[in-house]
């Protein structure tokens, strides 16, 4: 028995998952009038696509949905009347960052989950085998859980802004200083899983960056790793990729039509 399961309290018979969906970003990049989360992929807004999926996966038992504010009876209206998406769900107003909006969902879900996972609704088609994956690791002990895919370009570090020459800058060059090892490095999407305690005490000790987007957290584990706690890559799915641009959206239209 793995050394989590030996609590009784918080890994008894019954584990619950609690999803976070974060869609509270406008989508600057995308350039729509809508926030990014209601643009329509194949005549369904991105945040559908990605409460299906989570639902199809089994593992979750209900969803937290950040949304712009005063988008939320929109958002409540678009999930309870979708027959695909089987598990109760609320939506909260997100804040200034995507960390400031991961933490409004964890305030206002309550405390009886013992695991979170956190997605984007620019990741629309994560498919449900990954959410089991992450969430079966959670629940196998691991208590903070990312997918994570190997990066196929040479990745090279380059010199910082205050390092440049004159020179440098008016020839928009900027030195390299090393061409990182990309045996090691992974590329990570979401959805990622946490134990409940976990996520809130990373929250909770990462508050002070939450309201400033140069600071922020770009995502969940970074707050856990921050704390020194462990965190684990499962494989990730290409399926998983995110929308940021009007190509990406394109794109993610033709892995629909590819998947079905
Ligand atoms: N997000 C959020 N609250 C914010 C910012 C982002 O819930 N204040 C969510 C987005 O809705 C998205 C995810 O976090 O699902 C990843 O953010 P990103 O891809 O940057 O989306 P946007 O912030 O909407 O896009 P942009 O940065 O181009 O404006
Ligand atoms: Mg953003």
């Amino acid at each position: 028995v793995h050394p989590l399961r030996q609590d009784p309290v918080r890994y008894g018979d019954v584990v619950t998952t609690l999803a976070i969906l974060t869609a509270a970003g406008s989508g600057t990049r995308l350039g729509h009038d809508l926030p990014k989360a209601l643009v329509e992929l194949d005549g369904l807004p991105l945040l559908l696509h990605a409460a299906r999926r989570l639902c199809a996966s089994g593992v979750i038992d209900r969803i937290v949905v950040t949304v712009p504010s005063g988008a939320g009876p929109r958002v409540r209206d678009l999930l309870q009347n979708d027959p695909a998406v089987t598990v109760p769900v609320e939506v909260v107003d997100g804040g200034g960052t995507r960390q400031a909006s991961v933490a409004a969902g964890l305030a206002l879900a309550a405390h009886d989950d013992d695991v979170v996972l956190v997605h984007d609704a620019a990741r629309p088609l994560a498919p449900p085998a990954l959410v089991r994956r992450v969430v079966a690791a959670v629940r196998a002990g691991y208590r903070a859980v990312v997918p994570g895919l190997p990066v196929t370009d040479t990745i090279k570090l380059v010199a910082s802004a205050e390092q440049l020459s004159a020179a440098d800058a008016v020839h928009g060059v900027e030195p390299v200083t090393w061409t990182v090892d990309r045996t090691w490095l992974r590329a990570v999407q979401t959805p990622q899983g946490f134990d409940r305690a976990l996520l809130d005490r990373a929250h909770a000790a990462g508050e002070s960056r939450a309201a400033d987007e140069s600071l922020a957290a770009t995502d969940d584990a970074a707050l856990v790793e921050e704390l020194g706690e462990p965190v684990h890559v499962v494989p990730g799915d290409d399926l998983a990729v995110k929308i940021t641009t009007a190509r990406d959206l394109r794109f993610a239209g033709l892995l629909l039509l590819e998947d079905s």
